[in-house]
């Protein structure tokens, strides 16, 4: 297993942004270094205690991704070999952790796409007959595949939480023609994720992205249908009425409701064998997607 790291600190660059799980170095003024650590965030609470590997699978994955759906328009994604990065980063430690991107404006929205009743939507659903707002036919049941993806966009807010907006509120907020685009490119990148997740056997539920201009072109950025940002279903367990088997954080999520945490800071103290089965679960997704087997580098 990897060196796990909570925090990093790379002499010679300038950091920008801490963020939640990634931090954010200044390369040049086209170039953002994304630097993903082992931490875990649920419900937007940061817990102390890293996931082992947990950083290297983000980058790596979102990498993988990046380049499968280049088709799909245009993404902030350069490289993530160490040869390309800049020379502070390449020690193993960052190495495997690190993605070198173009520096993006960054849309100030979170664009949600959702193809089954999970999470935040199926409780709305059970309550209100909605998600976000939206109306759907009655009588779904929890994990029910939607009649077809919905895009749910939520505000990004700088601290607290993200609230959920109608796609009206979207259009008043960045103009109706990119909200468009917005919304046109997040379900094509979820519908072509989904098809690639099925041919693997695994269902991608809902997932979550984020687009920038870049050279005045609309670029998918930040990191790309993980297990931090997408919810992942085995598709040979999945059976609707009942939550799923997932390779994401929900394996933390239940671990947590279950102490009866009130979701407020300081996070739960997380027992070994749950912070090895999280680790586990993102090395599995990593695996089952790319095809291929994770050797930890670093
Ligand atoms: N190409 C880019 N240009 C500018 N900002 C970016 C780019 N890609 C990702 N980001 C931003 O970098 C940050 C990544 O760190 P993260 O831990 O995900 O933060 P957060 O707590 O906001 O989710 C996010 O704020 C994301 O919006
Ligand atoms: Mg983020």
């Amino acid at each position: 297993m990897s060196n796990a790291m909570l925090q990093t600190e790379i002499p010679g660059l300038e950091l920008i942004h801490r963020g939640k799980v990634r931090e954010t170095y200044e390369v040049d003024d086209r170039h953002l270094l994304l630097v993903a650590t082992d931490r875990l965030s649920a419900f937007d609470v940061v817990f102390d205690q890293p996931i082992p590997d947990k950083g290297a699978v983000l980058t790596r994955l979102s990498a993988w991704w990046f380049e499968q759906l280049a088709g799909l328009g245009r993404s902030h994604f350069v490289s993530a070999d160490p040869a390309d990065l800049p020379e502070p980063a390449r020690d193993p430690s960052l190495a495997d952790r690190s993605m070198l991107v173009r520096r993006a404006r960054r849309v100030d929205a979170e664009c949600v796409v959702r193809g089954y009743l999970a999470g935040s939507g199926w409780a709305e659903y059970q309550r209100a007959g909605t998600v976000c707002g939206m109306p759907l036919p009655a009588g779904l049941r929890e994990a029910d595949r939607l009649p077809e993806p919905i895009f749910t966009p939520s505000t990004k807010a700088e601290v607290g939480h993200d609230e959920n907006i109608s796609t009206a509120q979207l259009a008043d907020m960045v103009g109706a023609d990119l909200a468009r685009q917005l919304e046109e490119r997040s379900i094509a990148l979820y519908v072509e994720g989904a098809r690639r997740a099925e041919s693997v056997g695994l269902i991608l539920a809902d997932t979550k992205f984020e687009f920038g201009f870049i050279d005045d072109e609309l670029a998918v950025i930040d990191e790309v249908l993980t297990p931090d940002s997408s919810r992942f279903w085995d598709g040979e367990a999945y059976a609707p009425g009942s939550s799923p088997q997932s390779f994401d954080k929900q394996f933390v999520r239940d671990f947590v409701a279950a102490t009866g945490w009130n979701k407020e800071p300081p996070a739960p103290t997380l027992p070994d064998d749950v912070i090895r089965g999280t680790r586990d679960r993102y090395v599995a997704a990593y695996e089952r997607l790319t095809g291929r087997t994770w050797e930890a580098t670093a």
